[in-house]
């Protein structure tokens, strides 16, 4: 399976709090289509020269400000082979490390994530924006049981993320402006690790989930 997302990553390096290093690249001083390590003086990657199969491509077709953005493509099942390096120019042993990056997430490109700290978070949002309509338990009541294994409109975890993005023709609300991409593919990933629970409201849709 393809996987691609595009990435624009801001890094915050503390030593400690007084003198708290940071860097952050939106990437708009590079050019569109280019290999960022071969073109960056900051960047580089794991393998050397710079530019080979590790190295990832600059992209102007979405940015989240500013015009550009990383476009991390991979080519195997598995991930990869990109591989990008930011070094720290020096050994860093003391302090905290935190990273931040917005990335493109929607509905052609989702995936399940399987990370307790996700589930969690997806946990809390169901609490907070579908127990009304399908109980806390998920076994339905106005919306469908989202535990059994009958779907109306598909259990592909890019599809139940359109589902909960864009909101569906019989009652199921759109979350476009209540959660970001990220929470929504918590939420998503969340429904789709409940087990079924007993005496439900009853099957509704002919896409049985395998
Ligand atoms: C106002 C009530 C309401 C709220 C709030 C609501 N839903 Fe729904 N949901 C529905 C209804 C009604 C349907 C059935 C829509 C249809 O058949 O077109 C539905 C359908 C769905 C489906 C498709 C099920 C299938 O069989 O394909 C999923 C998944 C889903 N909702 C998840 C959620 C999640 C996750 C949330 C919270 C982020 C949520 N819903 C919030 C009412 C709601």
């Amino acid at each position: 399976m393809k996987q691609k997302y595009f990435i624009l990553l801001g890094v915050l390096l503390a030593s400690s709090a007084s003198k708290a290093q940071t860097f952050s690249d939106n990437f708009d001083s590079y050019k569109s289509g280019d290999n960022l390590a071969a073109t960056s003086a900051t960047w580089e990657t794991w393998s050397s020269p710079n530019g080979g199969a590790d190295d990832v491509k600059v992209s102007s077709a979405k940015a989240k400000s500013g015009s550009n953005s990383l476009c991390f493509q991979s080519t195997a099942t598995n991930g990869g082979p990109i591989d990008l390096v930011l070094p720290f120019g020096g050994v860093k042993n003391t302090g905290t490390f935190s990273l931040k990056m917005a990335m493109n997430v929607d509905e052609t490109n989702a995936t399940l994530m399987t990370g307790s700290a996700d589930l969690a978070a997806g946990k809390v949002a169901f609490g907070v924006n579908c127990v009304t309509c399908h109980k806390a338990d998920g076994s339905g009541d106005v919306g469908p049981n989202l535990t059994d294994k009958n779907w109306i409109y598909g259990y592909d975890i890019k599809e139940v993320f359109a589902t909960i993005k864009l909101g569906r023709p019989n009652g199921m609300p759109t979350h476009d402006a209540l959660l970001n991409p990220i929470q929504i593919q918590q939420v998503a990933s969340y429904v789709l690790s409940l087990k079924e629970v007993a005496n439900g409201k009853p099957a509704q849709g002919d896409n049985i989930k395998k």
